[in-house]
């Protein structure tokens, strides 16, 4: 299948590879591809610039958002929370238009420092924001809850005996992703129901930086014991 990954930071980049050994192909995408492999400093996480990082992984694909969201018969969103929907309005809405779209995004607000603040919670949340920006869009908000690391090794934490929340309006488009994940390596999925689950699922996150600091390693996740 053809998997295109909005975004280029650590979640991308430990995403592409672990979807590409599935025998996927991968494109990345990004605001401007040629400035990206221009620039000089690696991302938030990682080591090596984009073009290091690109020389190393020669069978992912980059391309505009636009191209990735042509491209792709599955889609995931790996931006900036805060800068989501403009990269989606990038993409466009004719190249999004009946897709399925795993959003791994967090709305997480850095600019008054560390930890960060909700850029919006209660009672909204990015995943919905992206549902209605986007109603053709069959979004499915899954993966927010893991570290990138996890994400394609759920094995690398407690030998995978862990727990993977997702939730969405279409039935249909949550079980391929279902199946999707659990080729990633998935086993305890819970469904939490239409979009709204998002707001529980992006309100973890300080808790989950809690953990983090807590045990001093961001691979950790929860495991959701049945009574
Ligand atoms: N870090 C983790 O382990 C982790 C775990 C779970 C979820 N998440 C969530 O996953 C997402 C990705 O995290 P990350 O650390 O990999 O990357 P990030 O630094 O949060 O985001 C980088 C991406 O956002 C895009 N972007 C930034 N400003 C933009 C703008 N004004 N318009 C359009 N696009 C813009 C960048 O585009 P360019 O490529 O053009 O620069 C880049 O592709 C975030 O929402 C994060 O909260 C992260």
């Amino acid at each position: 299948m053809n998997i295109g990954i909005f975004g280029t930071g650590v979640v991308a980049q430990s995403l592409a590879p672990g979807i590409a050994r599935l025998r996927h192909s991968v494109m990345i995408g990004t605001r401007n591809p040629a400035e990206l492999m221009e620039r000089g400093t690696p991302a938030q996480g990682t080591q090596k610039t984009f073009a290091e990082w690109s020389r190393a992984h020669s069978e992912i694909k980059l391309g505009a958002f636009a191209e990735a969201a042509r491209f792709a018969e599955l889609l995931i969103n790996a931006t900036s929370g805060g800068a989501s929907l403009e990269a989606l309005k990038q993409a466009g809405e004719e190249n999004l238009r009946g897709k399925i779209l795993i959003d791994a995004s967090n709305p997480l607000d850095f600019s008054k420092g560390f930890p960060p603040t909700l850029l919006v919670k209660d009672t909204d949340s990015l995943g919905e924001q992206i549902q209605r920006a986007f109603p053709s869009v069959k979004v499915v908000k899954s993966l927010n809850t893991v570290n990138a690391a996890v994400m394609t090794a759920p094995k690398s934490v407690g030998g995978g005996e862990h727990t993977l929340f997702l939730c969405g309006n279409d039935a249909e488009a949550k079980a391929k992703v279902s199946e999707f994940l659990r080729a990633l390596g998935w086993a305890d999925l819970i469904d939490l129901g239409d979009i709204s689950g998002s707001r529980g699922m992006e309100m973890y996150l300080p808790l989950w930086l809690r953990l983090w600091g807590a045990l001093g390693t961001p691979m950790l996740n929860v495991k959701v014991v049945r009574g």
